[in-house]
């Protein structure tokens, strides 16, 4: 080949690879303080902390066939109207596909005094400001929220800067219906203490438990474990046993198949190695219990604070925050862009979702089939009948 072709050549080559990197999705940079929401196969991760990234918008392709942390196929969205961060992304509407954003940035990135919902439906993916009524909430900020099955979403806790010349954290729950477009107040018989940095886990039963984060008066503990009932809209708590946890805020939690909250990481107080950064609370006990996890298996991450933690199946996938050396953010630029993937049924961290050791046991356990032969009545011979039980 003479140098001309050469260089033509390798310039074809580049643009190849450059092409099929494209077509494969990008790496999405590090980021912190998104937040992210799953949509049937597609994992949304909106805003950062990090401020280019924060009107982003992209997702994972979670199909766990074909799920694995060498090349995760990323995509980019169209941008949120508005800065993003320090809050929480829920999902709702009629279709049940839509991703509401709890926004207390205006679209000018200015302080908004009551809470903006910026709204993006999955599959048009236009993004809307829909006028809600209701009684609107205070905009707040480092508050996780949590959608129902129902199209309810519930916001407790975070924190208004200035409002208007002094910080205010929130002890308040408000409900928005996504249906009716309407936010009202919830219970505040027996209020909690306000806190923010915490996590908000929805258990099938309808009660949401309030874990770790930060009080007016200091750090919370991990066995008082907050509690609001979303049937009968009422406060209480339940004091685990099992492990002592440290506090901690910043963290994550996910709820297995199997009804175990998973947490990682965070701002865990008075620890500096990784031994409590994987824990796990058993809800299907009287009281609750936690156990503190090693860890263990392939592609372990490190020490993470204001990342993301979400359940796919039974599958944890793990993405972005803050790495934590000795439990200080030594620099908010030392970012994590890597997934991660723990196989909630044993706690082994894995490279890929369709190798997992546990493969050959069922990847999504919602729906069990039990064969089950029915006797047909006075006819000797018997037919079968697949009898398929979802569990929820
Ligand atoms: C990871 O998944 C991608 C996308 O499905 C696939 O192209 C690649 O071969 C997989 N890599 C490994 C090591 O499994
Ligand atoms: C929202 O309400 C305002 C004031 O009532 C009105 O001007 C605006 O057109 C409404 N927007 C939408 C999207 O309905
Ligand atoms: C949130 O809403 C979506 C859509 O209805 C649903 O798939 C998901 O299970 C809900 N989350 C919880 C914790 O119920
Ligand atoms: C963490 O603390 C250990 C023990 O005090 C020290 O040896 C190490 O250098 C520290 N690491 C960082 C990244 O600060």
């Amino acid at each position: 080949m003479s140098p001309f072709k050469n260089f033509i050549f390798l310039w074809f080559a580049i643009i190849l690879v450059w092409t099929a990197a494209g077509a494969d999705g990008f790496t999405p940079p590090g980021r912190f303080r998104e937040s992210s929401t799953l949509v049937a196969n597609r994992l949304y991760f909106f805003g950062s902390a990090k401020f280019t990234q924060e009107k982003d918008n992209i997702y994972l392709d979670v199909t766990l066939s074909t799920l694995n942390t060498t090349n995760p196929l990323w995509s980019m969205s169209n941008s949120i109207p508005a800065g993003f961060l320090y809050a929480s992304a829920c999902v709702g509407g009629p279709n049940k596909n839509t991703i509401y954003l709890l926004n207390h940035l205006t679209t000018n990135n200015g302080d908004s005094n009551n809470i903006i919902v910026y709204t993006f439906d999955t599959v048009t993916t236009t993004w809307s400001t829909p006028n809600i009524s209701g009684q609107i909430p205070l905009s707040r900020q480092q508050f996780q929220a949590v959608n129902d099955t129902n199209g309810k979403i519930y916001m407790f806790g975070g924190f208004k800067y200035p409002n208007p010349s002094f910080d205010v954290i929130f002890n308040d729950i408000y409900i928005l219906d996504t249906l009716s477009l309407t936010w009202t107040q919830g219970s505040n018989v027996n209020a909690p203490i306000p806190r923010i940095d915490f996590t908000a886990t929805l258990l099938n039963n309808g009660l949401i438990l309030y874990l770790g984060g930060v009080a007016g008066v200091g750090m919370i503990s991990m066995s008082e474990i907050l509690t609001y009932n979303t049937n009968s809209n009422s406060w209480g708590t339940m004091f685990s046993t099992g492990d002592r946890l440290n506090s901690r805020s910043c963290h994550t939690a996910v709820l297995s198949p199997d009804g175990h909250i998973i947490i990682y990481g965070g701002v865990i107080s008075g620890s500096t190695d990784q031994s409590q950064v994987l824990a796990s609370l058993d809800t299907t006990v009287n009281p609750y219990k936690w156990s503190i996890k090693p860890m263990i298996g392939n592609n372990i991450p490190p020490s993470l604070a204001f990342h993301s933690s979400d359940i796919v199946g039974s599958f944890m996938i793990l993405v972005f925050g803050v790495m934590m050396a000795n439990n200080s953010f030594s620099n908010l630029d030392n970012v994590n862009s890597q997934i991660y993937l723990l196989d909630t049924r044993d706690y082994t961290w894995v490279t890929s979702t369709s190798t997992s050791p546990n493969s050959a046991h069922p990847q999504n356990p919602t729906v069990t089939q039990i064969q089950t032969v029915i006797a047909s009545g006075s006819n000797s011979l018997s037919t079968g009948a697949i009898v398929t039980i979802p569990l929820v």
